[in-house]
């Protein structure tokens, strides 16, 4: 099986780095008539409405962003209702803006690297109260659900999961899917690394959104791809699924599923010509599982890796408890969520910083994570302006909670000059790099371990904008100078690999 030759997630991972020969050398230009759409349209398909008066349950955000674990299970099958207030708040269109030149863009719920908007949510659902057993595509333009299947499909998303047992009773099961060239239109085969953070502020908001919902979720990243793929009937050189996530729980599988037919359904041009990169469908399929067996093999834990010894000075961290948190709604955070495009420098305080750092860090209910909390990113950070802390680069410790100093300074022009000279990170209160060692996440996972780290990375970052707006900060996603970014936090950070970036502060007002 390729996962193991981990080569090629190494070679992939060295070939799409970031470092100024190959930004500043590029000649690659946007061709602007040739923009792929960001939404997937089946033509000739019948449109099934989703309920627009969605439920409010004004449960705070940094609440909802608790693992299922600690809640108590009130709905454990959910109604179409539910369904259609868990895409809307994963994926659905939040905002409109109109631009001269350009035509009205739509924005989406979750961050998105370019505002390409590559992911796609399907639907696997046995009978729920208001939606026919079947596998549906979710459509946010119209906000409508498009039938590919009908009958009950869930168990082929079992047993590609090598029966994944928290899946197994799920009455409700999303499949994220990325379409590649949406994105590599414009960041060519650095898009791989973009399916999974981009999949991660998507499944940020999910998580969220389900538990607001008080239904209980579980992230399946182990599966059999071909057999999930050819459920959706997706052309794999250009569409793959990344995820499976069961939502809900009681609703046994049927004894057998229908059989998969291909669909021969026609899906709309997404733009004149489409060009392919070959680096990521080879890492795509080096990654990929060949069987059920394979997948449940491949299911576990890693074990854990401990930071090195502390040298620093340690500020403890002071979150608000679960109880008297923030009380922004989950719906309303999400609703106002956006990138912020300028930050002034007013400083957070640390109660601010504390809570973001450690709602962002609750356990994922993942097949691959430990229910402890365990992760494969750690936080490094520069700290610009928070209350009670001096400026210079740290180390989240998760477990006291608190912050390593691992040099004190100024380091807000370090900040832009990794963030691929982008003053949003030296203008930030505060840059969170999340940092992985993927030499050993490769050796345990194979090369579907880095899929799963920049995954992960992509859940933080996409946890991290919702305590920011929950907070009344704001935040964006960045892209950065990878290697410089682990010589900056080195020798603390040797050997680690840079996941995700995010700048977080206060707006400046224009
Ligand atoms: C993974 C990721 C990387 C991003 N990188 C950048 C970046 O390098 N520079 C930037 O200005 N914005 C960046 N963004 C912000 C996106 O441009 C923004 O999410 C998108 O335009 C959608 O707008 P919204 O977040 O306001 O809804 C990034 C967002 C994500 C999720």
């Amino acid at each position: 099986m390729e996962n193991w030759h981990t080569e090629l997630a190494l070679t992939f991972h060295e070939e799409t780095k970031h470092s100024y020969e190959s930004v500043y050398r590029s000649r690659h230009f946007l061709d602007w008539a040739n923009q792929p759409q960001p939404f997937k349209r089946y033509l000739g398909l019948e449109a099934i409405p989703l309920p627009a008066d969605l439920p409010m349950t004004r449960m705070p955000a940094l609440l909802a962003l608790s693992p299922p674990s600690e809640m108590a299970v009130t709905t454990s099958v959910p109604t179409l209702h539910d369904l259609a207030y868990v895409l809307f708040y994963a994926a659905g269109v939040t905002k409109r803006r109109f631009y001269p030149g350009h035509g009205e863009m739509l924005f989406r719920a979750a961050a998105c690297a370019g505002a390409l908007y590559h992911i796609d949510l399907y639907l696997s659902v046995g009978d729920v109260p208001g939606l026919q057993a079947g596998l549906y595509h979710f459509d946010p333009h119209d906000f409508a659900l498009r039938q590919l299947r009908q009958g009950d499909y869930r168990r082929v998303l079992v047993e590609a999961s090598g029966d994944d047992p928290a899946l197994q009773e799920a009455p409700a099961i999303v499949v994220g899917s990325d379409t590649f060239w949406r994105n590599a239109w414009k960041y060519r085969a650095r898009a791989y690394r973009h399916s999974f953070w981009d999949a991660g502020t998507v499944l940020a908001n999910l998580l969220a959104a389900a538990r607001a919902r008080t239904l209980p979720t579980h992230l399946t990243l182990g599966f059999a791809d071909a057999l999930v793929n050819a459920l959706l009937d997706v052309d794999t050189d250009r569409e793959v699924a990344l995820f499976l996530v069961g939502l809900g729980t009681g609703a046994p599988l049927p004894a057998a599923a229908p059989p998969v037919q291909p669909l021969h359904l026609q899906v709309a041009p997404l733009s004149r010509e489409e060009f392919d990169y070959p680096a990521i469908r080879i890492i795509h399929a080096a990654s990929s599982l060949e069987s059920p067996e394979d997948a449940a093999e491949w299911r576990g834990v890693i074990s854990e890796a401990p930071l090195p010894p502390v040298t620093g000075e340690m500020f403890p961290l002071c979150p608000d408890p679960a109880g008297s948190l923030p009380s922004a709604a989950l719906e309303d955070v999400i609703r106002r969520r956006g990138s912020t495009r300028r930050f002034s420098h007013q400083s957070l305080s640390l109660v601010q910083l504390s809570n973001m750092l450690t709602r962002a860090t609750q356990p994922i209910p993942a097949d691959c994570l430990t229910a402890s909390g365990r992760r494969l990113n750690d936080l490094y950070l520069i700290v610009n302006a928070v209350e009670g802390l001096p400026s210079g680069a740290y180390v989240f410790h998760p477990q006291s909670p608190a912050l390593e100093l691992l040099c004190a300074g100024d380091f807000r022009r370090q900040a832009g000059e990794l963030a691929l000279g982008q003053e949003l990170a030296a203008d930030a209160s505060v840059a969170v790099f999340c940092l992985c060692d993927v030499l050993a996440l490769l050796e345990h996972f194979g090369n579907r371990g880095y899929r799963v780290a920049q995954l992960e990375g992509g859940i933080l970052g996409g946890r991290m904008y919702l305590a920011a707006y929950a907070q009344g900060f704001g935040a964006t996603g960045l892209t950065f100078f990878d290697d410089d970014v682990t010589a900056f936090f080195s020798p603390h950070a040797a050997d680690k690999s840079v996941m995700f970036l995010i700048a977080l502060g206060y707006t400046a007002r224009r």
